[in-house]
This record gives structure tokens, C-alpha cells and sequence, in this order.
């Protein structure tokens, strides 16, 4: 079968990834430099793929990249078994050098976590273990020019004692190396980047991912239907409009969009109608859960903002929103990343959860 050129599960490939060229050029200078640089973005708006495509592109000219992943991690044990992870999954040159600087320390890479899982009279002491596998971190780094992407930073901050471990094994030797985090828990990144407790991090420089542009997405529609020689026709202007710039939701629009056309063929109106029905059908349900946990002040805001309309205005009134609730909920979302402040002030992230609001709720 052939091959959608709109993925939007999980990141990209290096090479799948177009745009957003100023970020990715500032991202590439900062580590170039050993800018020590914080990567913060709405969930899904494609942090990984971006770094994976600037750490690629830099590895063409030297630095190769480490990558470790922070995701969901409650423990100590978790936080060494992830850094474990990430020095035994880089390969090439690189993995020899951290296999030998690793060696002179007796360890073994890539076999902490069942170490950890053994009983607890065989089993190492995850802290003393912490150390060292960021001891073999800063030694390769050392030796070679790396960089070290710390993705989903923020799933460190549920393991106690675990940032400030990493903030001392790194502060000294950060312009050794190249240093990322990348994460998308708002409040959790803005806590752990502007912490006075915390000085390394709080001296990184915080970047943001910002939604692609309406031209970005166009151009990105437009490429994969010509690549495969297709035409969007009019379906292109109608997934801009509601993607609203989410590059995750677009790529899920477009390639619905994609399986309803035939290679030759240009997307007909009852092409976009099939494929909105379809993506609809896969996110509803969510949608209604999520909504369904949420306390009534943030579901009115929520409505309220879906229906483009202001949170002190009459559709604040028509649905009896107390400007106090509002403020605390936008507050509390803002945090939890279901909104996020844009040039056209604040705006719901997800354009399909705002999408479903707009249908459940007409206002
Ligand atoms: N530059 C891009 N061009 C087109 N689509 C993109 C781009 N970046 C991301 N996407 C889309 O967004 C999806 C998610 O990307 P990615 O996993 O990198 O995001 P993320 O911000 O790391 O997400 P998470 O918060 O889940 O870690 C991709 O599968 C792809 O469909
Ligand atoms: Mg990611």
C-alpha cells in the first residue's frame, strides 16, 4: 500500500520535517555555541521532530546527539534507568566511546534496568547509580563533541531530588557540551526553568514552539499531495483554517483527506466531508471525557473560548461565567497546557478539542 505522506503519529524523521527554518536555525546556533537552551511548546506541535531534525543536520558537521527521554518517570530508579536508555540506544563511534568511558568505571551500559529490577539486596542504589551513568555522560563529553537533548523534561520533576542531581552533575560541564530540554507541561517547565533554587536551569534561555503558519501548513498539504501525485484542491484552505496552525492536527486533517483520494485524482468536497467525519470520530469520544473530568468553571470557559468569544464578554454572560472563575481557569489550563497565549490572546491548543465545543455547545 502506498505510504501517506501526512504521519502524525508520534515524531518525524528528520527529513520529514519542513519549516519553522528561523527556530531551527536559532536552535542549531544556541548548541553550536553551548547555549544551554530550554525548548518549551503545546503537546504535539512537534518539539522532538524539530530537535531531531536540527541535532541530524548538525551531525553532518560534527556533534552527535544523545538523547534521553524523561517521559512519565516516577522515581529515582525510573530517572537512572532512562538515562541508562538513552547512552545505550546512541550508536556509531559515539557508543564505543561511551561503552569504554563506561568500562573504566565497571559499568555496563544498557542493562540498569534489570539491574534495578532485581531484589533489593542484589539491586544497585539508583542514586549512587544516577551519578555515575552522568559521570560517563560528562566524560564522553569530554572527549567528544556532543550534544544531549533531555526530551520531556518535565517527567523528571515527579522523581524527588532528581533535578537537582542532574543540576550538579551538569553545571560545571555545560560548555562541554551541547544541552537541550525539551518539554510541554507548561507549569512544570516555567517551575523547573525559573526556580531561584535551581540557578543552572534557571540561567537556560527558553525558546518557544509557536504554531506553524497558515502558509507553512499550506505548503506542507500542498507538497504531500504533489509528491504523490495528487491535488488537495479545495480541502487544502479548509484544513489551514481549522488545523488553526497545529502541526499535529493538520497532518492528521490532510492525510484523512489524502486516503480519500486517489493518486491522479483531486480531493472533492465529499473527500473533506468523509475525512472531517472520520477525524471527528477518532477524537470525540476524548474530547467528551475529558471534558466530562473538568470542573464547570473550566467548561465554560472552555466554551467560551472555543466560540471565539471573550471571557468577559456576552458569551461569558450567556452561559453565567463569573469573571473570578474564568480568570482562575484560564490560570489553571493555561498551566495544564489545554490553552495556551498567542498574538491573538488566549487560545484553546488543540483546534479539535475546540472544534467538538463548538458542536456539543453552540453558544
Ligand atoms: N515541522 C513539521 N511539519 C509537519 N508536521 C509536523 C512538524 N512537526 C510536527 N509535526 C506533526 O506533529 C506530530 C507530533 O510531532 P512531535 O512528536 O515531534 O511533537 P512533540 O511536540 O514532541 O509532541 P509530544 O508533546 O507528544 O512529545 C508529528 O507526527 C507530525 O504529524
Ligand atoms: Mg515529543
Amino acid at each position: 500500500m502506498e505510504q501517506s505522506p501526512f504521519p502524525y503519529q508520534g515524531p518525524l524523521k528528520p527529513g520529514e520535517v519542513t519549516g519553522r527554518d528561523e527556530l531551527r536555525a536559532d536552535l542549531a546556533e544556541r548548541l553550536m555555541q553551548r547555549r544551554v537552551t530550554a525548548l518549551l511548546g503545546p503537546r504535539r506541535y512537534g518539539k522532538t521532530s524539530l530537535l531531531r531534525r536540527v541535532t541530524a543536520d548538525l551531525e553532518q558537521v560534527g556533534p552527535e546527539p544523545i538523547w534521553i527521554d524523561f517521559y512519565g518517570l516516577t522515581s529515582m530508579a525510573d530517572v537512572a534507568a532512562a538515562l541508562d536508555r538513552g547512552l545505550a540506544s546512541t550508536r556509531g563511534p559515539l557508543r564505543k566511546v561511551l561503552d569504554t568511558v563506561a568500562g573504566g568505571i565497571s559499568l555496563r551500559l544498557g542493562v540498569v534496568g534489570v539491574e534495578l529490577s532485581k531484589s533489593k539486596r542484589d539491586r544497585p542504589e539508583p542514586v549512587a547509580l544516577l551519578w555515575t551513568l552522568l559521570d560517563v555522560l560528562v566524560k564522553t563529553a569530554e572527549r567528544n563533541d556532543i550534544i544531549v537533548v533531555f526530551d520531556e523534561f518535565s517527567g523528571l520533576a515527579n522523581a524527588k531530588g532528581a533535578t537537582s542531581i542532574l543540576r550538579t552533575a551538569l553545571q560545571h560541564h555545560y560548555r562541554d557540551m551541547g544541552i537541550v530540554f525539551a518539554g510541554s507541561d507548561p507549569s512544570t517547565m516555567r517551575l523547573l526553568f525559573s526556580d531561584r533554587a535551581q540557578p543552572f536551569f534557571a540561567q537556560a534561555d527558553l525558546v518557544e514552539i509557536g504554531p506553524l503558519t497558515d502558509l507553512e501548513v499550506l505548503d506542507i498539504i500542498r507538497d504531500g499531495f504533489e509528491d504523490t501525485g495528487r491535488d488537495p484542491g479545495g480541502s487544502a484552505a479548509r484544513i489551514v483554517s481549522l488545523a488553526d496552525g497545529h502541526p499535529q492536527r493538520a497532518m492528521q486533517l490532510a492525510d484523512a483527506v489524502w486516503q480519500q483520494t486517489e493518486s491522479g485524482e483531486v480531493a472533492t468536497d465529499q473527500a473533506w466531508e468523509t475525512a472531517l467525519g472520520e477525524v471527528r470520530a477518532t477524537v470525540d469520544a476524548g474530547s467528551e471525557r475529558l471534558h466530562a473530568l473538568l470542573p464547570t468553571g473550566h467548561q465554560k470557559t472552555l466554551r467560551v473560548l472555543a466560540a471565539g468569544g471573550s471571557i468577559y464578554g456576552t458569551a461569558a454572560d450567556a452561559v453565567n461565567l463569573a469573571p473570578g472563575t474564568a480568570s482562575a481557569a484560564i490560570e489553571a489550563l493555561t498551566g495544564n497546557g489545554f490553552l495556551q497565549n498567542t498574538a491573538d490572546g488566549t487560545v484553546i491548543v488543540d483546534p479539535l478539542l475546540a472544534d467538538w465545543l463548538r458542536r456539543r455547545f453552540p453558544l
